[in-house]
């Protein structure tokens, strides 16, 4: 069965309190859930989430060269980590970036990231239904 993990970044655990009219009042943990559910022996989800870049890094060491495919939501570090940028660039399993809100009908400062370049695809501003769509197509791709 392919192994998939989401990663999220920064901030992305106050999902459902944070700026509930930009991300929504969902929790992460409740979301995936039904997720896991939808995707139930067609893939194995794994689920990382960190505020802390190094440890962004680690994980995106440790699962990928065997990972089928990771799922990443960088939050604020996709416009500022040149290093989380180099990471994807190094690993070899495909990278679907991910942003629930349409980053580029925000600040200007979200309008760069240093992710994108070196990702399989990006799905921006579909809601939490971007992770969704993400592991539809890895399926099909991997
Ligand atoms: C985000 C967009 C980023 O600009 C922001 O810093 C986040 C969340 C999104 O999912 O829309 O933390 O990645």
């Amino acid at each position: 069965m392919k192994q998939f993990i989401i990663i999220n970044g920064p901030n992305l655990n106050l999902l459902g309190k944070r700026e509930v009219n930009i991300y929504g009042n969902r929790s992460f943990e409740d979301f995936l859930e039904e997720l896991k559910t939808h995707f139930q022996g067609r893939c194995s989800l794994d689920y990382f989430q960190s505020n802390s870049e190094g440890l962004l890094l680690d994980k995106l060491h440790e699962v990928g060269y065997s990972f089928d495919g990771i799922i990443l939501n960088g939050g604020a570090y996709t416009h500022t980590s040149v290093a989380i940028g180099d990471a994807i660039a190094a690993i070899s399993s495909p990278v679907i970036e991910v942003h629930i809100s349409n980053v580029y009908a925000r600040e200007t400062f979200r309008h760069h990231s240093y992710f994108s370049a070196h990702c399989a695809g990006c799905i921006i501003g579909c809601g939490l239904d971007g992770y969704r769509l993400a592991i539809e197509h890895l399926l099909i791709r991997s």
